[in-house]
């Protein structure tokens, strides 16, 4: 995937053509037509027709979720994304590494973005994903799937906030795309009048090194964006400790700023500028 990555991935669903016309138009860095989940099955066929005569001129990044592997659908799926304008596909409730070189298997080299914690079995192969000569690109979390897999009634603990078995897929998520070498995105965010509650959850994402979010409403995506925005003063100190490192070949340990840095400080400084924008 070109750099840097989205930091907005936009569902739509595929059958509504006023929401894709929205989407189009609007500041999401990726969006994502939907085929999956929030088109129902007598709608698929009717999805898939809009999609194949849609032509993109600029614009967000499209990707496309097809259905899972082993779905009744995803022939269909797949005969769409021959004759279409994506640059990716997101795959929902994969389980391992062996799902996306099955995919990969079918598509060729189209970069995937995989969600990866949607069944109770994916929970136990988030390592699975790192593969050499792999098109994955990205990994996303999901906790409503997720839920109804256990059989849960709710997805919060007594004091209100996620419960610590989607907490745990959240964490597992982002340490496998990072062993993996993907980008790791952050799940949806549901209530989507409460976009106070969307800044403080997009930015402790960013803070833990999440690269970007799943959106479902177009008033979640410029809070997004600018979430997982390195600041002037985050791209500066970056650019501080990479040019030290730079001025003293050789050097392991460097002042920059008052502070002692280190190698760590260095890729998370590498890290950093390849998200910047200007
Ligand atoms: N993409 C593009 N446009 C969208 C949109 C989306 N995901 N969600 C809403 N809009 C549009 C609406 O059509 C509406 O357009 P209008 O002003 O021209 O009438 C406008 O944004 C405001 O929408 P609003 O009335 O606030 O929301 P809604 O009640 O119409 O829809 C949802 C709420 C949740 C059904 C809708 O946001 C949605 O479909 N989200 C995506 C769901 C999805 O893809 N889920 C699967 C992944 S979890
Ligand atoms: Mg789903």
């Amino acid at each position: 995937m070109s750099h840097p990555s989205p930091r907005s991935w936009l569902f739509v669903p595929a059958d509504s053509e006023k929401k894709i016309g929205k989407a189009i138009e609007g500041d999401a860095d990726a969006i994502i037509f939907d085929l999956e989940d929030s088109v129902a099955p007598g709608a698929k066929k009717d999805a898939r027709a809009i999609l194949k005569e849609l032509r993109r001129e600029g614009g967000p990044r499209w990707w496309v979720r097809i259905n899972p592997i082993g779905s009744e659908f995803i022939r269909d799926d797949l005969k769409l994304i021959a004759n279409a304008d994506f640059e990716g596909i997101v795959l929902p409730k994969a389980e391992s590494g062996e799902d996306v070189v099955h995919l990969a298997h079918l598509t060729g080299d189209i970069p995937i973005h995989a969600i990866v914690t949607e069944t109770a079995a994916s929970l136990f192969g988030l390592l699975s994903y790192r593969l050499d000569n792999s098109p994955l690109a990205a990994m996303s979390w999901g906790a409503e799937d997720l839920s109804a897999a256990l059989g849960a009634s709710s997805k919060y603990d007594a004091n209100g906030e996620l419960a610590f078995t989607y907490k745990m897929a959240r964490s597992l998520c982002l340490a496998g795309a990072v062993s993996a070498g993907v980008e790791p995105i952050d799940g949806v965010y549901t209530d989507v009048r409460d976009l106070e509650g969307l800044e403080v959850e997009a930015r402790a994402a960013a803070a833990e090194g999440f690269t970007g979010k799943l959106a479902i409403h177009p008033a979640q995506v410029p809070v997004i964006n600018k979430a997982f925005t390195p600041s002037d003063e985050e791209v500066a100190h970056a650019r501080a400790i990479v040019d030290a490192f730079a001025a003293e070949a050789g050097a392991g340990v460097l002042m920059v700023g008052g502070r002692m840095v280190d190698l760590p400080h260095l890729k998370q400084a590498e890290r950093l500028l390849k998200r910047a924008r200007d």
